[in-house]
């Protein structure tokens, strides 16, 4: 989960990688550092810390650039230090790497047995001396960098830049994202588009194992034994004005939260013709008819939406819907049959245990539909099948929006599905699309804008230690999105429990003032909700409560109560999950937390 620029042109290349590396700090920001080509030799600077720093550092380059490489870091191997910064250089050349090379231990032990020392801890460092070797012996760059990948086990996105080669990059990946851009200022390679969208708007995803250069007059592209090939270029349609945050709001999280309305029109919309879902020129239709049972996998947020994905499926078509995170079912040897299908969910496209995941399933001949919202993703790549949202660039690491768009196209596919499966009429689907329709209109915007109640229960937050979210059926995956919302920006320990479940032996946790936080929206469970808040109520918890503005056998046992608009239950994990999501956001504004950027965190976790 880092981020990679390289650019070789016309402009100084200074600002352009630091511009990029700004844009890619989402993916990892605690070090970073740059190498360009200057008229003597390569000048590596490198950092602890942000990009910022960084661009503080690189005030100092006298001289223009033309060409050079820049990372931002996600430490995974060794602490986040100046030293373990990339990139990391040898005499011959310097590197910057995205991903995880697992037998790095093995060749490091060889390489020192080669006479070659290191200064870090890094596996990036091993691949850089490796890379070395290689090139030190052919005296060619390609050669070097297909005969240094053959000996790499693990994920690599790599950027070099050889010092007898001024003005040109080189780059080869395997399951870590690169993306090559082209424009009359220059050429570009990137983790992923954003770092370049200001400069050009066409891009090529370069496939594992391809090596790319680049130059100030050209682009090559290479085979894995490397031939030349012809390279297919692509528009990116995407405006990236999402990355300039507006005045109004004081970081990307609050941003993206108040864009939730439009992000889940404008996703309805593109799902939708005539208020019915659409998705017959996405899925084939066969598909749909004949499928007999569902596999959604994902990670984090994602996984939570697809946990109400499947309350959406399974309450709609009756169709089986097995719900796991990526990082398990792809070892879990997962039981699949003919007619099943699978589903990925990511937000960013490039999460690599979902990707691994889809891989598994493409090797079992199970169609694979991926719901993804980035542009240009590997996951979107090599899926059968791709439902893109259309929640616009998701900046912040915490994801919101990209939750709200993510739960939108599963109930609209599950409309999709029961209409397919003659468990329900085109009527009744376009009956749920004007509660849809409801929702970003009015509900989402009334939970935002009146916000006091939830700013009163993030006072009460703020000063605790533990928290515990309960609900039941698809309340208690709304209760599991927002514990990892709370832990991911405030750092404070909550869990989320099946409400029924609490007093099978958590409820010991349970202490005076202890808040518990009780997301009851479904009338068909007011009765047990009521029970249970009352089992901890008992033993002194504090109650805050997510219930519909009508729902008083809530209200009345509770200290303090967030409502959200009357609507149909469907409907209710779209504006539970903005409650929730502000519930975090407001904790963590209290708390004077990083909000975009929490500690340990990045965006994209595209290692294992
Ligand atoms: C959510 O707030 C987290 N940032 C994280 O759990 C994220 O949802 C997860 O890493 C999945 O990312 P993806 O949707 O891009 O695959």
């Amino acid at each position: 989960m880092c981020g990679i620029i390289a650019y070789s042109g016309n402009e100084n290349a200074g600002d352009i990688i630091i511009n990029g590396l700004q844009a890619l700090e989402y993916r990892g920001y605690d070090s970073a550092g740059m190498t360009v080509f200057t008229k003597e030799k390569p000048l590596t600077i490198k950092t602890a810390g942000r990009v910022l720093q960084l661009k503080e550092k690189a005030v100092n380059i006298a001289e223009k650039s033309f060409c050079g490489i820049g990372h931002t870091r996600w430490a995974t191997h060794g602490k986040p230090s100046e030293t373990n910064a990339h990139p990391h250089t040898t005499e011959l050349l310097s590197v910057v790497h995205n991903g995880i090379i697992e037998n790095y231990s093995e060749l490091r032990e060889k390489l020192s047995k080669d006479g070659y020392s290191f200064t870090s801890e890094t596996d990036t460092e091993v691949a850089a001396r490796l890379i070395h070797h290689n090139f030190r012996e052919t005296q060619n760059p390609v050669e070097a960098i297909i005969k240094s990948t053959a000996e790499f086990r693990g994920s690599y996105a790599l950027c070099i830049i050889f010092n007898s080669v001024p003005d040109h990059v080189f780059a080869v990946r395997k399951d870590s994202p690169l993306i090559l851009g082209k424009s009359k200022s220059g050429h570009f390679i990137a983790s992923d588009i954003s770092a370049f969208s200001d400069y050009a708007d066409t891009f090529y995803r370069m496939a594992d194992g391809e090596i790319s250069e680049i130059s100030k007059s050209d682009i090559k592209l290479y085979t894995d034994n490397g031939e030349l090939k012809e390279i297919i270029w692509n528009k990116n349609t995407e405006s990236d004005t999402q990355m300039n945050i507006s005045s109004v709001f004081k970081n990307f999280m609050l941003k993206e939260i108040n864009e939730e309305p439009d992000a889940v029109k404008r996703t309805f919309l593109s799902l939708t013709k005539d208020s019915l879902p659409c998705f017959s020129d996405i899925i084939p239709e066969n598909l749909l008819k004949t499928v007999k049972r569902i596999h959604i996998t994902a990670c984090g947020t994602a996984y939570h939406a697809g946990l109400t994905g499947k309350y959406y499926i399974e309450k709609l078509s009756r169709i089986p819907c097995n719900v796991e995170t990526a990082g398990e079912f792809r070892y879990s040897d997962p039981i699949t049959d003919k007619n099943d299908i699978v589903i990925i969910i990511s937000q960013s496209g490039e999460t690599a245990d979902s990707l691994a995941a889809l891989r598994l399933m493409k090797e079992r001949g199970i169609p694979v539909i991926s719901i993804v919202n980035s542009v240009g993703s590997s996951i979107e790549a090599e899926s059968d099948y791709t439902i893109r949202t259309s929640a616009g660039r998701e900046v912040s690491v915490a994801s919101t929006k990209a939750f709200s768009v993510q739960i939108t196209a599963l109930l609209l596919f599950a409309c999709e599905l029961a209409v397919k499966k003659n468990k329900i009429t085109e009527d009744e689907c376009r009956k749920i699309s004007a509660q849809i329709n409801k929702t970003y209109s009015y509900d989402i915007q009334e939970v935002i804008s009146c916000s006091k109640s939830i700013r009163n229960a993030a006072e009460v937050l703020s000063e605790s230690d533990e928290v515990f979210f309960i609900g039941r059926s698809y309340d208690s995956y709304l209760a599991t999105e927002a514990s990892l919302k709370l832990k991911e920006i405030t750092y404070i320990n909550s869990q989320a429990y099946p409400a029924a479940e609490l007093k099978h032996g958590t409820i010991s946790l349970i202490e005076q003032n202890t808040p518990v936080i009780a997301i009851a929206t479904n009338t068909m469970f007011f009765d047990k909700m009521r029970s249970n808040i009352e089992e901890v109520r008992s033993r002194g918890a504090f109650i805050i409560s997510v219930c519909p503005c009508d729902a008083d056998i809530i209200k009345e046992v509770s200290d303090i109560s967030i409502t959200i608009p009357a609507a149909e239950k469907l409907v209710y994990p779209f504006t539970t999950a903005a409650a929730i999501q502000l519930l975090a956001y407001y904790t963590a504004e209290i708390m004077g937390r990083d909000i975009d950027k929490p500690r340990n965190l990045a965006k994209s976790v595209t290692v294992e």
